[in-house]
This record gives C-alpha cells, sequence and structure tokens, in this order.
C-alpha cells in the first residue's frame, strides 16, 4: 500500500501513514502561473494499492480538481486499486434537487471520482448519511462513511467536559448524538433548525431544557458561517447552562464566524484536522489509518 497525500493534505497524510508504519510517497506538485495545476508521481505505483489522501477545503474547486488528477494519473501509471481518503468532500450538502432545477452536487462529484479511477472512496462525517447511503447504491465504486464523533468525545471528556449534556443543533445528527451521549454520560436533546431553500436562510427552534449550570457540549458535522452553532450557543446561555463547548468534525470557519462563536458565549471550539483550520485539536489519522488496515 502507498500513501500518497495531495497537496491540501500533506501534514494528516503523513499523519495517516505514520500510523500505518509506512513512508508516505509525496507528490511533486505546483501551481503555474494562470492556477492550473501540476501533478507528478515520483515513484512507479504500477501494480500497488495507491491511497490518496486530499481534503477538500478551502478552496474546494481547485482540491477537488487535484484530487482528480491525482486519481486518474494513478490510474494512468498501472496502480491495481485507487483508495481516495478525503476527510472532507465538499459539496456533500447538496445531496438531492431541493429546488426544481437544482444541480445534484454531490451525485455529480461521485460520478467525477469514479470515472477518474477510485475504487474506493472514504469519507469522514458525511453531511447526510441516509442521503449517501441511496447515492452509493447507483455507484460501483464502494463508499465508506467514517465519523469522528468518538474521537472527539474522548478529547472532551479528558477536558473537563465528562458528564456534559450532549446537544444535536438538528435533527439531522440527532441520532448519532444520541449515540455519543452514551460516551459523554450527560444526555442528550436536539433542537430544530429549518431552512428556506430560497434565501438559504435558516431558522432554529430552541426547546426549553433544565440546563442550569450544566456543562453543554454541541456536536456538527460542520461550522462555517458559525451561525448553527451561536443560535445553539444562545439558546442554551439564555437558559443558564454552564460551560458550553462547539464541536464539529470539519471547521470551514468564513470571516467573522469566530467572533459570532465568541460573542455567543462559545467557552471552547474543536475540529478535526479533517481540514486545517485555527480549531483543529482532534486528528483523524488514527481513525483512517485503522480504516485502511481493514480494507
Ligand atoms: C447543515 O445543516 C450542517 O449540519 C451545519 O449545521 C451547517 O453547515 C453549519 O453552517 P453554519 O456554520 O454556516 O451555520
Amino acid at each position: 500500500m502507498i500513501i500518497s497525500p495531495g497537496p491540501a493534505s500533506v501534514v494528516l497524510g503523513e499523519a495517516i501513514a505514520k500510523e500505518l508504519g509506512l513512508e508516505p510517497q509525496l507528490l511533486s506538485h505546483r501551481l503555474f502561473p494562470d492556477g492550473e495545476t501540476y501533478i507528478r508521481f515520483p515513484e512507479s505505483v504500477k501494480g500497488e494499492v495507491v491511497v490518496l489522501v486530499q481534503t477538500t477545503a478551502p478552496n474546494p474547486d481547485r482540491k477537488l480538481m487535484q484530487l482528480l488528477i491525482m486519481a486518474r494519473t494513478a490510474k494512468d501509471l498501472g496502480a491495481s486499486r485507487i483508495i481516495a481518503v478525503i476527510p472532507y468532500l465538499a459539496y456533500a450538502r447538496q445531496d438531492k434537487r431541493f429546488l426544481d432545477g437544482e444541480a445534484m452536487s454531490f451525485d455529480i462529484i461521485l460520478d467525477l471520482l469514479e470515472s477518474a479511477g477510485v475504487n474506493d472512496t472514504v469519507l469522514i462525517d458525511v453531511h447526510n448519511e441516509t442521503a449517501l447511503n441511496k447515492i452509493s447504491e447507483e455507484h460501483e465504486m464502494r463508499i465508506h462513511n467514517l465519523t469522528a464523533i468518538f474521537y472527539l468525545a474522548d478529547y472532551l471528556k479528558e477536558n473537563t467536559y465528562k458528564g456534559a449534556y450532549s446537544l444535536s443543533p438538528d435533527l439531522g445528527r440527532s441520532e448519532l448524538v444520541e449515540k455519543v451521549s452514551k460516551v459523554m454520560g450527560g444526555g442528550f436533546s436536539f433542537f430544530m433548525k429549518v431552512r428556506d431553500r430560497y434565501t438559504g436562510k435558516t431558522t432554529m427552534k430552541v426547546k426549553n431544557l433544565d440546563l442550569e449550570g450544566r456543562d453543554v457540549v454541541i456536536f456538527d458535522d460542520i461550522i462555517s458561517s458559525g451561525g448553527t452553532m451561536a443560535r445553539a450557543i444562545q439558546g442554551l446561555k439564555d437558559q443558564g447552562a454552564g460551560k458550553v463547548a462547539a464541536v464539529c468534525t470539519h471547521a470551514l470557519p468564513v470571516p467573522g464566524a469566530n467572533e459570532k462563536l465568541k460573542n455567543a458565549g462559545a467557552d471552547l471550539i474543536v475540529a478535526t484536522d479533517s481540514v486545517e483550520s485555527i480549531y483543529e485539536t482532534v486528528s483523524v489519522a488514527k481513525l483512517v489509518a485503522n480504516f485502511l488496515k481493514t480494507i
């Protein structure tokens, strides 16, 4: 097995290789002045199982294109199996046609990966697992969805949040958050979030929970504008909650998100290294390496 980190995930790719006791094969990469990407595999991959590690944020379109070029090149060079580890896959939230005429972006990206020669795609905490399972049925490529939530929970327990209440900011992830609440050991609930499909604006229904003085961990898949987390934090603080941790797998903070979270009263903000960010605290290297040992 050859681990080849792409330009977007060199540090994580090296960490995964280290967990597996392997030397990573770093790709030669540069950007042409006009923004195009140059990729070269410096050593032979003929007959090898090649694991490409490439996240797709920030700058999702460029990073996706790099991944497609990497995969197709590995195929052309005779790799026997291509496994694309995509710690964060952009476009996965557009997993159906919510409005007539919309692009099914998630499906399109998976099609492109498949036609570039990818045999297995390894994802982490995809936004909607039910939608993923449905889309997977239409693809020959095997698609695996891992969760980092228990690694995040371990970190929180070791860092003063043992026994904290677990909250999902929307219904979509409530099943998974209920599972992790058993590990956290402090109870569970969820708020309701509704998105206006025309404006993209969301509104949150905050439930009254008996949380006076209780520490709470909010688990979400993504932090982007910080709006979802900020509204949930505010709702909890208004009810007298103690410390509140805002926790996500994928941190994609846009300018202003950090201030929004801090102003809402976030006491701790934690994310994984699926995307490089100021919040990355918990590594997914072991999660991915352990999975790679099984396939
Ligand atoms: C969408 O429902 C996701 O689960 C996240 O809640 C969302 O992407 C977070 O985005 P933002 O930080 O912009 O509210």
